[in-house]
């Protein structure tokens, strides 16, 4: 019965996520319903970004209605880290949110709030999509990826000792049940998008038993998903052959580890994290949706900001909602801006300032109308 449920639970998480323009039967909500949403800012630029979201929300008339909450890492009296227990309760009672960057201290202090986050709701399935943008120039033309990361194990499991001095153990942790349910999101998700290859990526030469165990679900999987192409590479040819010719590549599922990196690599190809939207997906519609660069404390402040991956995040986080239309309105809006190239942050190849482009992206939100 729970394995029931539990299957139910993904394939309606996968359902929602469709991708840009792929949708089947996109369903728009009625206007009259409003969401509630669960808003983390963030630190450095996370509230300039933030803010810039919230407006263009406010411009294209979005039925949703924020709820801010802080993410500082607390510590419990038996030195356990969690979440802020307002964020916990908004997130428990809300099921989706929209998330900005969060400063996390190294080798030192708290752990990843990210992780902690990811944990907490046991959003297991990172997706990315990685597409060209039209007008904005990279080396790379036509690209149209995704990336779909393990979320909740592999090497960061968090399992770490020191055996004896001078000696570190971490473990690598792979499960045959979030094998199995990430390879069954993969497949589900190429087939509601109208996508048509899955490559499994892994190092099973090397690491036989436990990237083994991967392969061996993606292959179960595949052998239920019939009309989905299915392909396994290893990590490092991905590596080498994505660099050379990305447009061969279509939806890409992997462990943990190897989708942390390889996303970012992925994200290059397109012009580099300040563009590239990303969700966190978790059972039974759960899902938080944030821009995967940092906190930018450089520019942090000073009105510099690309709000960019934040938005185009919101913009997975509507289609995830079913708000089609104006997921449509505020990505349009946005692509044009970048295309038309008038009004550019700076790490776009513009002078403009973060509030200049937000005003910009508004303004074409109420042209289509
Ligand atoms: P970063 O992504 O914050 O910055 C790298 C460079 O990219 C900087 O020059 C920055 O100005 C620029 N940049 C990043 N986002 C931008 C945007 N939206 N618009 C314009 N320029 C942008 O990476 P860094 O410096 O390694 O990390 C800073 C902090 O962010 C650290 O505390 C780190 O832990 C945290 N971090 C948080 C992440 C998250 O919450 N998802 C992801 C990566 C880092």
């Amino acid at each position: 019965m729970a394995a029931a449920a539990t299957l139910t639970g993904w394939r309606n998480a996968v359902r929602r996520l469709l991708g840009a323009g792929r949708s089947r039967n996109p369903v728009s909500r009625s206007l009259s319903e409003t969401r509630t949403v669960t808003l983390i800012p963030g630190d450095g630029i996370g509230p300039e970004i933030s803010d810039a979201v919230v407006k263009i929300f406010d411009a294209a008339e979005v039925p949703i209605r924020w709820e801010e909450r802080t993410i500082t890492a607390i510590q419990t009296s038996s030195g356990q880290w969690i979440i802020p227990p307002e964020a916990t309760e908004s997130m428990n009672a809300n099921k989706i949110g929209l998330k900005g960057p969060l400063k996390t201290p190294i080798a030192a202090g708290h752990p990843s709030m990210n992780l902690l986050l990811r944990k907490t709701f046991d959003l297991y399935a990172n997706v990315r999509p990685c597409v060209s943008i039209e007008g904005f120039k990279t080396p790379y033309s036509g690209v149209d990826l995704v990336t779909i990361r393990e979320n909740t194990e592999g090497e960061y499991s968090g399992i770490e000792h020191v055996i004896v001095d001078g000696v570190v153990q971490s473990i690598k942790l792979i499960t045959e049940d979030a094998s199995r349910r990430i390879a069954e999101f993969a497949f589900e998700y190429a087939r509601n998008n109208q996508r048509s290859t899955v490559t499994a990526v892994h190092k099973a030469n090397i690491m036989r038993m436990s990237d083994g165990l991967f392969l061996r679900k993606c292959r179960e999987a595949a052998e239920n998903a019939k009309d989905i192409k299915f392909t396994e590479m290893y990590l490092d040819t991905v590596c080498l052959n994505m660099v050379q010719d990305p447009s061969q590549f279509d939806v890409l599922v992997m462990p943990n580890l190897y989708g942390d990196i390889l996303s970012d690599l992925c994200a290059g190809l397109i012009g580099g994290l300040g563009v590239t939207p990303s969700g966190n997906i978790g059972e039974n519609g759960v899902a938080i949706f944030e821009s995967v660069h940092g906190t930018a404390p450089d520019i942090a402040g000073l009105d510099l900001a690309n709000p960019t991956a934040l938005l185009l995040s919101a913009v997975m986080m509507l289609r995830h909602i079913e708000l089609h239309d104006h997921a449509k309105k505020i990505e349009a809006a946005c692509f044009e801006t970048i295309k038309d190239g008038k009004v550019l942050t700076k790490d776009l190849g513009g002078n403009s300032k973060c509030s200049e482009f937000t005003s910009e992206i508004c303004r074409r939100v109420r042209d289509h109308d």
